[in-house]
């Protein structure tokens, strides 16, 4: 490997950095088989280039067998062969950084696939075995072992424990999932599974890997004695602030990632990395400082509803918490996980999403028009906060969720998991339209493992390159003025109407987004950009201006 796959630089680069994340599956089809891979994602470089972010994220890469969209992950130093191999990554990280962009992957530590060469050891041993020890085996309650060790829920449907079978094809002792039964969690408490991520750290941040996005960061640590507690539900508000929940945010998380901080460090510059942590707002530090992970996930804004009042609460609470925590924050507003947010916007406040997909997408209805200003509106206003901007593939477009899939092509464990009951995250990962024709909209040349509706072309690349007034044309103008525009990581508020949310950076930088119908008055100053066109020189509601003073 050449030393030019590093990249240097400010130490500093991620405190308002804009990465843009990308779902490997689903983002461009270099071979025809229908599935997004590496080489799709270097052939788009220009792409990402022109469209200004400092970073992509790669949401996982690695061998799967895509019980939950490559979070099952069979090999962590290793590339899936259906997305192509360690050399294309290689290429694709030399490519990303020959333009200046960072590259975060995505580490899976909470648990693996069933495939994973660990947990087939382990259920080739014995109970008690050390290759059991990885993983949470535990007996069966009931006079047989017949009954699970607890009733503890997982995230995608009724029980978080899956029976083994053993050699004589008699069943044996239960194994905890907190996800798909094929994910089974790793044990944190093991010495083995603590060194082995951080070869894992190490082989990617040798291999020129910027940073790392933690999935179900607050979750490595459990406390497994009995008595069992009842656990209902995962509602992050029903976690203590005390760390003593027996699944999540324990104490003792603190020195796994110490660990990691240690590894990061030995880097120059540092490594980086995000959590993807549930916990409730007040303990986000823990994992956001500069001794541990150095940045957690606020998604705050993801779940406020259309509100100049909410938007405004929510901003004021995560600057403080940023200040304790001495990290920045991160403003997040769709992602892999959730509906995308022009969805979102377009729909009634309290709609339920999971509701709303069973029909369809049918009832309520959907108002694109609004949830498209609504969204272009709330992406500037992120894009002029203090702090970093995690962005989805596809939102640069305006998509919109794909709601009306039919049971039948759903992959998401969600739906399979949950009784066909929700259809799940699905609706998110449809892959991107490159062009306006075409069998998968240039995504690749067979269709795409996910189906495409017939609007995707309107929402193509190549469509909104040439529409002065496009998604795609208000994000590379948001991003390069922003780029111009950023200032020290403060804001100061600015009186303004009620459904208003007006704030200017200390270089006088001001974001006014109108949450409201009416139109209202600017303040003096020259207009940067606005997310829909004034109106007799006023900002129309649902949409944001930039203004310099
Ligand atoms: C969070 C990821 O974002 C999600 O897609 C995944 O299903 C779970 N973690 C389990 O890994």
């Amino acid at each position: 490997m050449t030393e030019s796959v590093f990249l240097a630089g400010d130490e500093n680069w991620w405190r308002q950095a804009v990465v843009y994340q990308v779902y490997p599956r689903s983002f461009k089809d270099s071979n025809g088989d229908g599935l997004g891979d590496v080489k799709g994602i270097t052939s788009k470089v220009d792409y990402i280039a022109e469209l200004g972010v400092d970073a992509i994220w790669l949401s996982p890469f690695y061998p799967s067998a895509l019980a939950d969209g490559g979070y099952d992950v069979a090999d962590y130093r290793d590339v899936d062969p259906k997305l192509g191999t360690l050399a294309d990554f290689d290429d694709m990280i030399q490519a990303y950084h020959a333009k200046g962009i960072r590259v975060f992957a995505d580490v899976v530590p909470n648990h693996s696939s069933d495939l994973h060469v660990w947990f087939q050891e382990a259920l080739a041993a014995e109970p008690g075995s050390a290759a059991r020890d990885r993983y949470i085996f535990r007996d069966g309650k009931g006079a047989h072992g017949e009954l699970p060790p607890n009733d503890w829920p997982s995230h995608f449907g009724p029980t978080s424990w899956t029976r083994t079978t053993t050699a004589d094809g008699t069943p044996g002792q239960w194994y905890l999932h907190l996800f798909a039964p094929e994910q089974p969690d790793f044990n944190w408490d093991n010495p083995e599974v603590i060194e082995d991520f951080k070869k894992t750290l190490r082989f990617w941040s040798d291999r020129g890997v910027d940073g790392f996005r933690i999935d179900v960061a607050h979750a490595l640590k459990k406390d497994m004695s009995e008595p069992y507690p009842t656990i209902v539900d995962y509602d992050p508000k029903h976690i203590p602030l005390d760390g003593s929940h027996h699944l999540f945010d324990r104490e003792e998380l603190v020195e796994v990632y110490r660990g990691w901080r240690e590894i990061f460090n030995s880097y120059n510059p540092p490594r980086v990395a995000v959590a993807e942590a549930w916990v409730p707002a007040e303990r986000r530090y823990r994992y956001a400082s500069p001794e541990t992970l150095g940045q957690s996930f606020n998604f705050d804004l993801l779940a406020a509803p259309w509100s100049a009042k909410k938007f405004k609460k929510t901003i004021e609470f995560n600057l403080k918490l940023s200040e304790k925590s001495g990290s920045s924050s991160t403003w997040v507003l769709s992602n892999h996980d959730v509906v995308r947010h022009a969805s979102r916007y377009g729909l009634p406040k309290k709609t339920n999403y999971d509701k709303w997909l069973v029909t369809d997408g049918t009832s309520p209805e959907l108002d694109r028009e609004l949830g498209l200003s609504r969204a272009r509106a709330a992406t500037m206003l992120l894009l002029a906060l203090p702090g970093s901007t995690y962005m989805y593939q596809g939102e640069e477009l305006g998509l919109f969720e794909v709601a009306d899939l039919p049971g039948e092509v759903l992959q998401d464990p969600i739906w399979l998991r949950d009784g066909k009951t929700r259809k799940g995250r699905d609706g998110c990962r449809v892959p991107l339209p490159w062009e306006k024709t075409g069998s998968s909209f240039g995504f690749g040349s067979a269709s795409a493992h996910l189906p495409q509706p017939s609007w995707f072309a309107g929402f193509s690349v190549e469509f909104e390159e040439v529409q002065e007034d496009s998604t795609l044309k208000l994000y590379r103008a948001a991003l390069a003025l922003r780029k111009q525009l950023l200032s020290t990581e403060t804001l100061e508020w600015v009186t303004s109407p009620r459904k208003v949310v007006h704030f200017k950076r200390a270089n006088g930088w001001h974001n006014i987004t109108n949450f409201g119908k009416k139109p209202v008055a600017l303040p003096e100053g020259t207009v940067q950009l606005t997310s829909a066109p004034l109106v007799d020189g006023k900002l129309p509601g649902n949409a944001t201006a930039w203004i310099t003073v």
